[in-house]
Formats: structure tokens, sequence, C-alpha cells
């Protein structure tokens, strides 16, 4: 049997810094619940004392994971991050303090403004510190990448001594080449007392397109922790991406002498939904989870597959979860098919949620010949995303046509019940129901991003529209809507995103 390779899972955390990547506490448990599925090894659901929002998503997610993952929360190498990390993590069954500072002449210097002296003393005494209320504790040493290799096992040597449960070597700007970074990890292996028995991890991001390759060079010279992001979100040009490691590991377990405990036929699965959540498209070509990863359209290929399909294809589409979606039910289905269908789909619902997921699944289904998982995922989420609204839209009709302004009017419940009619004119039906959605609600933002896309085939397809709206101060929200009307799904995607803005101005996101 080949080494373990533990999948630490940040794309809660760093995945969450790509620019207008924020999740609220919501979206973050419906990834947390698909994370869990795909059974990573541990989970980063946040900086606690970053914001409440992050506070109470570690909290959350400490409750939902139980026992089946380690639950991680980041904080700098100071008290008053680490004692906010343990309040956070204090219901989860399995809590990690993951804490540090960095490492590299860069941050010692520009940033930190200590000796290295200083810097090593404070990696000691934050773990020891963090140790005082979590058995795990993780130890990161920030810019690993650029550090001097001699200073970098001097630090890794006192968190070490300190008591940390698994060192992280960061390549935190992306920066190395493969065979650099193994020796880095190589050097520790051999130069710090202890750490045979203190798993390595490595977290790799990538600014040269290399992160999934420096991880692995990590995991051949020993690492046996990898943190890494569903599509490889993260700061930047992101992180690891999971599923590249995961099928990586795979593909190359005897070369490597490792494998992981990844459901592989989970991840296009995750790949979508933390695409939907974040409003951060795969780019098509994008390996394993892209929408043109198995697809073949030379002649030469389009044959070559028709005959084995490994002529030009190195992974089975269902392996990864990506064969073509499933026709399951119809206007006829009743609730009990639904529920089991929605429970094979990870989705489960209080009866008084569920009548709601019901009432829509068949004014879905009037609309529709054939309604595909794909439909009801997005059903299942954007009922997952109303539970909390401010405002919700309750009705949108349009005017429009090439010989009249259009004109759109819309009826909007607030959070107390009340019920808000407006009507504007504007460019297209769009944007006048968007003017007409800011009459009622008491925020605007500036809309930077609109993306339309079909769920399913077909033209009676669902489509999900994705928008990225500016708030005055600058931070960026997203919002999607559904629905078999497009206008209908452009302005839930709206409503959505002031929803989200509304709620993190409150505190209460
Ligand atoms: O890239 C990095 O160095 C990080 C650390 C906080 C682990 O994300
Ligand atoms: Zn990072």
């Amino acid at each position: 049997m080949s080494r373990k390779v533990y999948i630490f899972d940040t794309t809660l955390r760093d995945g969450e810094q790509s620019p207008g990547a924020s999740m609220n506490t919501d979206d973050k448990l419906i990834i947390a619940r698909q994370l869990l599925r795909l059974h990573v090894d541990a989970i980063e659901a946040g900086f606690p004392i970053s914001s409440p929002g992050d506070f109470r998503s570690v909290q959350k997610i400490g409750q939902l994971a139980g026992d089946d993952a380690a639950v991680v929360a980041l904080a700098r190498a100071v008290e008053k991050d680490i004692d906010c990390a343990a309040e956070a993590l204090r219901g989860a069954s399995r809590p990690r303090i993951h804490t540090g500072l960095g490492v590299s002449p860069q941050h010692l210097r520009e940033k930190l403004r200590i000796s290295e002296d200083e810097c090593v003393e404070r990696a000691r005494r934050s773990v020891a510190y963090a140790k005082r209320y979590v058995e795990d504790v993780q130890f990161y040493a920030e810019d690993a990448g650029r550090a001097d290799q001699s200073f970098l096992e001097r630090v890794v040597q006192a968190a070490v001594e300190a008591g940390a449960t698994v060192v992280n070597i960061p390549d935190t700007t992306g920066c190395q080449l493969p065979e650099e970074f193994a020796a880095r990890i190589r050097g520790l292996r051999e130069h710090v007392r202890g750490i045979e028995d203190v798993p390595i991890a490595v977290h790799t991001h990538n600014d040269l397109g290399m992160a999934t390759s420096l991880a692995l060079a990590g995991v051949r010279e020993g690492a046996t922790q990898v943190e890494c992001t569903i599509n490889g979100l993260g700061e930047r040009a992101g992180n690891a991406a999971l599923e590249e490691v995961v099928m990586a590991l795979r593909m190359h377990e005897d070369a490597l002498d490792a494998h992981t405990d990844v459901v592989a036929s989970e991840l296009t699965k995750a790949s979508r939904l933390v695409s939907r959540v974040t409003g951060m498209q795969v780019q098509a070509n994008k390996a394993i989870v892209g929408a043109n990863a198995f697809a073949h359209s030379s002649g030469i290929h389009q044959d070559g597959v028709l005959k084995p399909r490994d002529t030009y294809e190195v992974i089975d589409p269902d392996e990864v979860g990506a064969q073509g979606s499933e026709l399951i039910l119809s206007a006829r289905s009743g609730r009990a098919a639904l529920r089991h269908r929605l429970a094979d789909l990870g989705y489960s619902f209080p009866q008084t949620e569920f009548e709601g997921v019901y009432r829509r699944f068949l004014e879905v289904a009037d609309q529709k010949k054939e309604v595909f998982d794909e439909d009801l995922d997005s059903l299942a989420q954007e009922r997952e995303r109303d539970v909390s609204a401010v405002y919700t839209l309750s009705s949108v009709q349009v005017v429009c046509g090439d010989v009249a302004t259009p004109t759109a009017t819309v009826r909007i419940t607030d959070e107390n019940g009340e019920e808000h009619v407006a009507a504007a004119t504007g460019a297209g039906p769009v944007d006048a129901a968007y003017k007409a959605i800011d009459q009622v609600v008491a925020v605007h933002g500036d809309l930077h991003e609109f993306v339309v896309k079909a769920v399913t085939r077909g033209i009676d397809a669902i489509g999900e529209v994705t928008v990225r709206i500016v708030a005055s101060g600058g931070a960026v929200y997203s919002g999607r809507g559904s629905d078999t009307d497009i206008v209908v799904s452009s302005a839930k995607a709206y409503v959505n995103a002031l929803n989200r803005l509304i709620r993190t101005e409150r505190g209460d996101a």
C-alpha cells in the first residue's frame, strides 16, 4: 500500500481570497457539505479574527464536520488571533489551529520588521500558545519559497520543538521551480530533528502555472499533506487545484508511492458547485473539470476516441463524475421521488423548506419536458440562498421587443413581509428590471459583470445568470439566479447580490 497523502482543502479560506469570490456563511456551508462528500481530510474554514462572518463560518463548519474532517482556523502568530481561532473552533470535534508568520527576507524586512531571532522566537511562542487550546496545531512558514534554506530549517525546528503537529511549507508567491521546491522539502527532512514524526504540508500558488507540479515535487520528497482548492481558486493566479492533485496522484500512485482518499467521482460536481457559489467561471480548457476536458473536436481525435477511448483520453470521464446529465423527474413526479433524488445529490431540507423546493420543481417541470440533475442542483441552491434573503423577488413582468420601450414591473417582498411594487423603463428588459429593483432596495451596486449560462441542454433549459456588483466602498459581491426565463434569472441574480451586500454591511453575512 502506498503512503497516504492528506488533502487539506482551503477553498473557503485561501480560495475565498480570490478577488470577487467572497462567500457568506451559507455559501461556505453549501461547499463544506460537498467537501465532506469528497472525503477531504481537512477543511480550512476561515480566518476568524478577520470578520464576524469568518468566525461564524468556522463555528458552523466545525459543528457540521463532526469527526469526518479536521476543521482548521487560520491565525497569525499573535495571541489575539489564536484566542479568536480557538473560540471559533470550540464546538468542533477535530479542531486545528493554523498559525505562523513570514520567513523570507522580504517578509522579515518589509512586513514584520523583525530580526531572524525574533521570528524564530515568535514561531516557537505561537505554536506553544495555540497548544494551550488544542492538540492539533499546524505551523505555516509563509513565503518559504523565497526564504534562506538554513533559516527556514531553524524556524521549522522551533515549531517542531514547540509541538507543531503539521508543518506547512508554502511557496506563497508561486515563484519556485519544482526541483528547487523539492530541494527545500528534502533539506527540511535531512536537517530538522524530529521532523520524521511531523507531517510536512505543501501549499503552492500558481503564479507561473506550476502549482500542481510544485505540490507533486513536494510529495515526491516526502510531504504527506497537500493544500489545495477546488478549481484552483485562490489569491492572484490561485492555489494548486484539488482536482488536478487528486487525479495526478491517482494516475501516478506507483511512481510517487502516494494516494489520497478523495472520492474522485465527486470532483466535477464540486467544481460546478464552487463555480456557481462564487460566481467564478471555470475556463473551458481547465484540466479535469473544464467543459472541454473530455471534448474531442478534430476528426483524428474523434475517430480515435470512438475506438478505444484511451487512444486520446487518459482519464475516463466517469471516474471524475463528468458523465452526461441524467434525466430523472417530470411534472408527474411526487414529493417522495423528489426528496429521494435531492438526497442522492446531497441536499436535505426541513419539511417547511422542502415544500418551497417542491413548488419550484413543479413550476420548472411544467415548463420543461425533462428535469435534469443540474436543474435540481440549481433549484436546491436557489432555495438555500433564499432562506436568509433580506429582499425576495416575488414576480417580474416585462414588455419588450424592437418596437416597444422596454418596461419592467417588479414585485419585491422585504424581510418584514411588506410587498413593494415598482416599474421602470430601460435600454433593454434587464436594464429596466434592474432600475425597478433599485427603486425598492435601499442600497445600490454598480454592475461589473453579467454572465448567462444554460444549466442543461435544450431551448427550454434553465438559464443561470451570475452578476458581480461593486458597492460604493469598492467591495465586490456576486449574485446568482436561475429560471427558464433569463430576464427573471437576471432579476433574481441582482437581488441576490444586493442581499449579500446588505447582509455584509450589517455584519450578519
Ligand atoms: O500562501 C500562503 O503562504 C498562505 C499561508 C497563510 C498558509 O496562504
Ligand atoms: Zn496561500
